[in-house]
């Protein structure tokens, strides 16, 4: 699969997962979000592994990340979107959603979901809808998963 590398106004918007600082990822992820709070890092980086990537760097730091959980075929999942917040405000998750959203392979997928807090403006200005048929999604969520692991 071909990668995207790109300069957006000084940060590197990249695809390629050879560029990416995946303990960078990981420390924001475990500590920060409020969604994966105490992830392993081996955990996270199976995920990592198995999903496709997009992230910003600056200066040798990863400073924002997304993953995609796909066949690759016709279903996707976003997830783990994140900007470091000295970097917020400057158009770094549009770029990346700009970026992964306009990939051929992406544009054919069948369906692409994600759960957010309160982020849903940024995802609507990519196509993002409210959930047409809520009664129809079920789900099994293990929010304290990791919390042991704190
Ligand atoms: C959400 C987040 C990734 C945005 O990153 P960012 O690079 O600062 O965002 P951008 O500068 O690209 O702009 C985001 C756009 O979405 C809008 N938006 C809507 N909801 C938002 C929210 N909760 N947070 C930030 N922006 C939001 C902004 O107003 C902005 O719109 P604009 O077109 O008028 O400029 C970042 O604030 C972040 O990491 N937040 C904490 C983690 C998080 O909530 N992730 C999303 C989980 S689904």
């Amino acid at each position: 699969m071909n990668q995207v590398t790109l300069d957006f106004n000084g940060y590197t918007i990249t695809t390629d997962k050879r560029l990416m600082k995946v303990s960078d990822i990981h420390r924001w992820l475990s500590e920060e979000s409020y969604w994966c709070k105490g992830i392993p890092y081996s955990v996270f980086k199976t995920s990592f592994d198995n999903s496709f990537c997009i992230g910003a760097i600056i200066d040798d730091k990863q400073i924002g990340f997304a993953k995609l959980i796909t066949d690759y075929a016709t279903f996707g999942y976003l997830a783990d979107v994140f900007v470091e917040t000295e970097h917020r405000g400057k158009g770094i998750s549009k770029k990346m959603m700009e970026v992964l959203l306009g990939l051929d392979w992406v544009k054919s997928l069948r369906a692409i979901r994600l759960a957010t807090s309160d982020a849903h403006g940024l995802y609507r200005q990519f196509g993002f809808t409210d959930c047409r048929n809520p009664e129809k999604i079920m789900e099994i969520t293990r929010t304290d998963i990791y919390k042991s692991d704190l």
